[in-house]
């Protein structure tokens, strides 16, 4: 019989890469997923990925992949020599940079093979394994991804700097919130990305000190205006935080040209969500009207996009 496992797809409403330094973060889970199938192999492991993805994107992360399996099973005391399997992933979540892929990876496949050995993990174990191949794939990784893709929800998120534990707070919302998630087509290593705004950090640290505080100003308004549901103001902090990400060099003309076409179209703010330099773009919209008007001018541009509500709940 196969087992199997979801890990959801993430986006970053407010602070990705800060909280990379220690800096709180607001994410959430969408209810798209992956799922891992694990069934017994004939020899070692056997990975299929039938997840649908952008185009590059699994070549882009053919090695980030990898390493994630590798430290999935190490981590698990699974040994694929003396027990072959056979790990399947598919789902409704279109694999891409921003989206936490890798996350909904580590942690479906955590999940599934939890089920398929019995061991009985729970979400806190499932989250630690998926942290360590997070860290295995991409290097510094804050730890907010494979949190959102294991627990589900809409969460705030603080790194814990000294090694213990992060802090997470499980945020209710008023309102659902309805995106629309576009796609610059633009795969990013997101450890490439997140070293080089560390060497531009070591190199300017005035202009980041003074961006991290207006960011610190700006995570507290945006916690105040979710916990209201005011969807303006949100959306409005969104752009705001959008300025601070180009100010660091994380956008590029395509996230522009996203970012202005929602709002030219009725979005109450966008921003580009995850790495950045190419990835997804959320745009945040007050009704259903709104939201398929937003969708059709970006596709009109010849992007793709998807609409969705933030704050699915992850299930097992
Ligand atoms: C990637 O989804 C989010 C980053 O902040 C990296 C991290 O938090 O690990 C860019």
């Amino acid at each position: 019989m196969a087992a199997k496992g979801k890990g959801y797809g993430k986006v970053i409403l407010f602070g990705e890469h800060f909280v990379v330094y220690g800096l709180p973060a607001i994410a959430s889970a969408i209810s798209n997923h992956t799922l891992a199938i694990v069934e017994p192999g004939s020899k070692g492991l056997e990975f299929i990925d039938e997840r649908p993805s952008v185009e590059g994107y699994k070549e882009t992360k053919k090695q980030e992949i990898q390493r994630e399996l590798d430290a999935i099973t190490k981590v698990m005391s699974i040994d694929v020599a003396k027990t072959p399997l056979k790990i399947t992933l598919t789902g409704n979540l279109k694999a891409a940079s921003g989206i936490g892929a890798s996350a909904a990876l580590a942690t479906s496949i955590a999940r599934a093979l939890s089920n398929h050995f019995d061991l009985k993990f729970n979400d806190a174990q499932i989250n630690e394994v998926a942290f360590e191949a997070e860290k295995a794939g991409s290097g510094t990784p804050s730890g907010i991804d494979n949190t959102v893709s294991t627990f589900g929800g809409m969460i705030s998120f603080e790194k814990n700097m000294k090694g213990g534990k992060n802090e997470i707070e499980h945020l209710k919302l008023k309102v659902p919130l309805r995106i629309v998630l576009a796609s610059t087509g633009i795969s990013q290593e997101t450890k490439k990305v997140v070293d080089d705004v560390r060497k531009a950090k070591e190199k300017n640290p005035a202009k980041f000190e003074k961006i991290f505080k207006d960011y610190g100003h700006l995570y507290e308004e945006a916690l105040d205006a979710l916990a209201k549901g005011d969807l303006k103001k949100t959306g409005k902090f969104m752009s705001h935080n959008q300025k601070l990400l180009e100010e660091i060099g994380l956008s590029c003309p395509e996230i522009e040209e996203l970012v202005e076409t929602a709002v030219r179209h009725g979005a109450l703010g966008a921003k580009l969500t995850g790495t950045g330099r190419g990835g997804l773009v959320m745009c945040l919209v007050d009704s259903e009207a709104s939201q398929d008007k937003v969708f059709n001018a970006i596709r009109k541009k010849g992007f793709e996009a998807e609409k969705t509500e933030l704050g699915a709940r992850a299930k097992q």
